[in-house]
């Protein structure tokens, strides 16, 4: 069973996904933990699922370094990271970049969901940063954290057509869409080791990232 913390700062859908997910019993993977930098309205789903949850404010810490020891500390209490099995860290909408170091001590082992199809459109702004470049095509991306902003190995993608005049707001609940079942696959790939994170190779053209198809065989 693949121990879980997850990261957050807003309205938990993709940690509601995994929560659903976990209380399956086939699912390889249980959330020992959920972690946010704010006191985000998706905590909510952790503790009525009788799930520990706990905040680190960034405010609260003289540097950025210092909040992600502080931070790293917190996932460590719940056992993960340290030892032969380390556990993996799920950033799901958590809107700060981790600092260097707090990668570092959970890395490769760490990994974040982000709405766009990298390494198309990184940063805090992806699915307005995809309208303002009149794309016709963005998606989702559940890839390994590393030193960089959004530039980790691609583990998995899913895409869809972005409709004319379509909004913000409205393209970014389509993407979720996707990004809920890809994240939730791709935890369960990931402890059931057909993905490893440990392998050099991981996001090199030896291995081809997958694509997830729509049912319908379209873009959408
Ligand atoms: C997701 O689209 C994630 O990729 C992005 O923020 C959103 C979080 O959504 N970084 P939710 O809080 O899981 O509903």
């Amino acid at each position: 069973m693949l121990k879980l913390v997850v990261l957050i700062s807003g309205t938990g859908s993709n940690l509601k996904a995994l929560i659903d997910a976990c209380q399956d019993e086939t699912y390889p993977a249980s959330i020992v933990a959920v972690g946010a930098d704010v006191d985000a309205p998706g905590l909510r789903h952790a503790t009525s699922a009788g799930i520990p949850v706990f905040i680190v404010h960034p405010q609260d810490h003289e540097s950025r370094d210092e909040w992600g020891r502080h931070l790293a500390q917190r996932i460590q209490e719940h056992g993960i990271g340290i030892g032969t099995t380390p556990g993996l860290i799920v950033s799901a909408g958590l809107m700060r970049i981790l600092p260097e170091s707090f990668v570092q001590t959970f890395s490769p082992h760490i990994i974040n969901t982000h709405p766009a199809l990298l390494p198309k459109y990184p940063g805090a702004h992806a699915v307005r940063d995809a309208l303002a470049d009149s794309a016709t095509t963005t998606g989702v991306t559940v890839h390994v954290i590393d030193a960089g902003v959004d530039t980790g190995p691609v583990l998995r993608q899913a895409s869809l057509t972005i409709y004319a005049h379509e909004n913000e707001a409205d393209l970014h609940n389509r993407i979720k869409e996707l990004e809920r079942p890809l994240l939730v696959d791709t935890v369960r790939d990931i402890a059931l080791g057909r993905i490893d994170l440990t392998d050099p190779q991981l996001g090199s053209p030896a291995h081809p990232i997958r694509q997830e198809q729509p049912a319908n065989g379209s873009a959408e």
